[in-house]
């Protein structure tokens, strides 16, 4: 079974978990799944079709109907929205867009069938140790300060040519935790067997070894 060989790393926003995905992914020679992109990708497309953003059924039919991309650069039906799935429009509905049960259902099997046709995979997201892929060997909770997160996504913002407050970027991010970790469906929460990773002190390079590590004993020398 491909679940044998995931890395499942869940947190909030702006707590790190792309940069050590790609570390740990790097490392092991897994590929990276980044579930976020996929909630932003059908966001966008929901926006751009006009559908009223809490038609859950709506959603999930656009959810299932798109092609996604999920190499590198994220496609959406043939076209790159690798920025535009990160601008403060799609940002501001995401959470909406994702706590429809009927949404979440149409990607956790995109995702179940994307770990199979690569082989095991880091994802990424906010329910893959306790909802996608809960017989992943490792599974990561990775948490920071607010204020540490609120940092790195303003980071985040000035490199993608926007200027924004950084009381601006907090409220944001608490706006979207409450949601994530309040919502119905697959709610944001760390799992039983998850170990939690304080981001806040610790270098990437630190985080990527921990978890590599338990990966190889979790696994045996076959990794
Ligand atoms: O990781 P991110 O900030 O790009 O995620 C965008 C949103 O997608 C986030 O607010 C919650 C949602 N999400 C989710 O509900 N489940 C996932 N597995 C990944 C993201």
């Amino acid at each position: 079974m491909s679940d044998e060989k995931v890395v499942a790393i869940d947190g909030p926003s702006g707590s790190g978990k792309s940069t050590v995905a790609r570390g740990v992914g790097d490392a092991l020679g897994l590929a990276v799944l980044d579930t976020g992109a996929m909630y932003r990708a059908v966001t966008l497309a929901a926006l751009d079709a006009g559908v009223d953003l809490t038609n859950g059924v709506a959603i999930a039919a656009i959810a299932a109907k798109v092609r996604m991309e999920l190499e590198g650069d994220i496609y959406l039906d043939g076209r790159d929205v690798s920025a535009e799935i990160r601008t403060p429009r799609v940002t501001a509905s995401v959470s909406t867009v994702s706590a429809h049960s009927g949404v979440r259902g149409e990607l956790v099997a995109r995702q179940r069938e994307w770990v199979v046709a690569h082989d095991g995979g880091v994802v990424e997201g906010r329910d893959i140790g306790t909802v996608v892929f809960p017989a992943a060997p490792v599974k990561v909770y990775l948490e920071a300060s607010e204020g540490e997160r609120a940092r790195r996504r303003q980071r985040d913002e000035v490199a993608a040519n926007r200027s924004v407050a950084v009381d601006e970027v907090r409220n944001s991010l608490a706006r979207r935790d409450a949601i994530d970790s309040g919502r119905a469906a697959s709610p944001l929460r760390i799992a039983d067997d998850a170990i939690v990773i304080d981001a806040t002190h610790l270098s990437v390079v630190e985080i990527v070894t921990d978890i590599v590590a338990r990966f190889r004993t979790a696994t045996g020398p076959r990794s």
